[in-house]
């Protein structure tokens, strides 16, 4: 899939899931095309830009509420809905728990969350933090084990807490265990580090989640804005100016043009980033030779 096709309706959907029009520049809200993949265990449709919340909410205090204020007012505005977040991620659940409730914005967004055990007091923490009883994807988060199981995750979905489960790694040493989990496992969700200069994962995680038909959300899109050092003073290239308008989608939309990707989630404290990163959402996307140049591009930096 190269260019998405996005009924009318499909946008329209979208955008009254998140009530996003609403709050929408009139440029964006005339837009049609809003890009959002299928959860593959339901079919339910996300928007295919979410927003991670490593380092950026780890802090809780004043400034950081603002901030993570602002850029969920980005994100929604934008057409997102997806964000991803951590029990170890500092104070970043309680961050996005608070600014959630003061803008009644649960209902408009899809929470991820990651616990390092099958530990019902860790996970009570997040609830209380989240200030939500309902989590859209616990994720058992850096699996290391190949033998780790996912009983308790499931038992957690079939009683309600969650909606979907997931596993995740950004180490490659434990891609063996991530494969063992994913094949064994089966859950609705891997999320794994997969940017324009780390693509380890599809040589091995994309081509098994596609077989299991789990969805797969990319860590670290930027490598943790290594992509952007790489490019500092350099100008977008003539032949991707058709599908990218800033350095930000130009790094997207290369994990976008492969269907089995169901969402990017870029972290960012800042809402201009936020909304330049939902660019991602719209227009074209790289064809596969676009791809191959990308990679070509990216290797030579
Ligand atoms: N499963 C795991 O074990 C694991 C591990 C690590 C991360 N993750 C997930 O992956 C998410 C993303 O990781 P990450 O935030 O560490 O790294 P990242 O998304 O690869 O890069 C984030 C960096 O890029 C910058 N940035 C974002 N958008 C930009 C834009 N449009 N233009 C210029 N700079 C931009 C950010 O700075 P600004 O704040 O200035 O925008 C920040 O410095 C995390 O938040 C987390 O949800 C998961």
């Amino acid at each position: 899939m190269n260019t998405p096709i996005i009924t009318r309706r499909e946008f329209t959907i979208a955008a009254g899931a998140v009530g996003a029009t609403a709050f929408m520049p009139p440029a964006l809200a005339q837009t049609p095309a809003l890009l959002t993949r299928a959860i593959p265990s339901t079919g339910e449709r996300l928007p295919a830009v979410g927003l991670g919340t490593a380092q950026v909410f780890d802090t809780d205090d004043e400034t950081t509420r603002q901030k993570a204020a602002a850029v969920l007012a980005a994100l929604i505005a934008g057409g997102g809905r997806l964000v991803d977040t951590s029990s170890v991620y500092g104070d970043a659940e309680a961050v996005l728990g608070e600014v959630m409730a003061q803008g009644a914005l649960r209902e408009k967004l899809f929470i991820a969350t990651k616990l390092e055990a099958p530990d019902a007091a860790e996970l009570r923490r997040s609830q209380t933090r989240l200030k939500t009883e309902k989590i859209d994807l616990l994720q058992f988060h850096n699996v290391r084990d190949p033998q780790a199981s996912l009983k308790q995750f499931k038992d957690w979905k079939a009683q309600g807490v969650c909606r979907y489960i997931g596993i995740t790694s950004t180490r490659h040493a434990d891609f063996p265990a991530i494969e063992a989990v994913l094949g064994r496992e089966k859950p609705d969700f891997v999320q794994i580090d997969y940017s324009l200069d780390d693509r380890e994962a599809e040589k091995r995680i994309l081509p098994l989640a596609a077989e299991i038909k789990a969805g797969v959300l990319t860590a670290l899109p930027f490598g943790r804005a290594r992509l952007f050092r790489a490019v500092r003073g350099k100008e977008i290239p003539d032949w991707a100016r058709g599908f990218a308008d800033s350095w930000g989608q130009f790094f997207l939309k290369y994990l976008l043009a492969d269907p089995r990707v169901t969402a990017v989630i870029p972290g960012t404290g800042d809402p201009g980033h936020m909304t330049d990163n939902l660019g991602a959402l719209r227009g074209p996307l790289p064809d596969p030779d676009q791809r191959k140049q990308m990679v070509a591009f990216a290797d030579a930096l």
